[in-house]
């Protein structure tokens, strides 16, 4: 069975005070949450050890980026090693942000998630078109070549590490959401695209991003194809945050 997962990536917001609560308020409900639902947060590297000690193991923590080196004089960059070392599970590769503002191409993903896959930690794989791209029916085809490149360093048995996230960038931070039906679409191309690199893909869990909220989780969730969300927004609000993680259909 897939797993079930709900991350929220606090991109550069927050603070120790935030950590504290809203990690804190996450902690106090996770007895109440289905066990079957895995959730990740995802804070500024430096709050990760803030954040792991709030979460005391109830929740999973990851980084936001990792460098594609494992250590040495790369000023400002954080290892998939070191996220390891201080107690995260997941990292986020190839957010949107990172293409677009700090020139991230599927090459230099496919780098950073042989390092993060190989080195033990699952990385979240941020794929996506822009509204250009959707409006010129391009989508698909850039999703599933961003796919094929991004993960085209994974080896076998390393499929258990890799999470994929439908992100389309026109929904980020923008109030618009992908309908469930079209995002299930592209879900569907997803796993296809992975089942015909070889991938186990029924085994391998999809998200979807893209101002999920409270209001709108349980319609993308109810999908076949649509295994969690990754949050940005609507993650730094305590309640908002743990009522999307309620939000899965009974019995799945
Ligand atoms: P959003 O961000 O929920 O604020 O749209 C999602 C993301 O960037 O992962």
């Amino acid at each position: 069975m897939r797993r079930k997962i709900v991350a929220g990536n606090w991109k550069m917001n927050g603070s120790k005070d935030l950590s504290e609560k809203l990690v804190g308020y996450i902690r106090s409900e996770a007895g109440s949450l289905d066990s079957g639902v895995e959730v990740v947060v995802i804070p500024p590297a430096i709050y990760i050890g803030d954040v792991l000690r709030q979460a005391q193991d109830t929740v999973a923590v990851g980084v936001q980026n990792v460098g594609q080196w494992q250590s040495g004089a790369y000023t400002g960059e954080v290892s998939s090693e070191m996220a390891k070392d201080v107690g995260c599970r997941y990292a986020l590769v190839g957010h949107s942000e990172r293409r677009q503002l700090f020139g991230e191409t599927d090459e230099l993903v496919a780098e950073k998630v042989s390092r993060v896959v190989s080195g033990g930690l699952t990385a979240i794989v941020c794929v996506g078109e822009t509204l250009e791209e959707r409006e010129s029916a391009q989508a698909e085809i850039v999703v599933a070549s961003q796919v094929r490149t991004g993960l085209s360093t994974v080896v076998q048995g390393e499929w258990k590490n890799v999470v994929v996230a439908y992100e389309p960038v026109w929904a980020i931070g923008t109030g618009k959401t992908a309908t469930s039906d079209d995002a299930q679409a592209m879900h569907a191309v997803i796993r296809h695209v992975l089942k015909d690199m070889g991938a186990p893909a029924e085994e391998i869990s999809l998200l979807y991003g893209g101002s999920v909220k409270a209001d709108n989780a349980a319609a993308l969730f109810a999908q076949p194809d649509i295994d969690g969300g990754l949050i940005g927004g609507a993650s730094l609000v305590a309640k908002d945050f743990v009522s999307i993680c309620r939000d899965f259909p009974a019995n799945t």
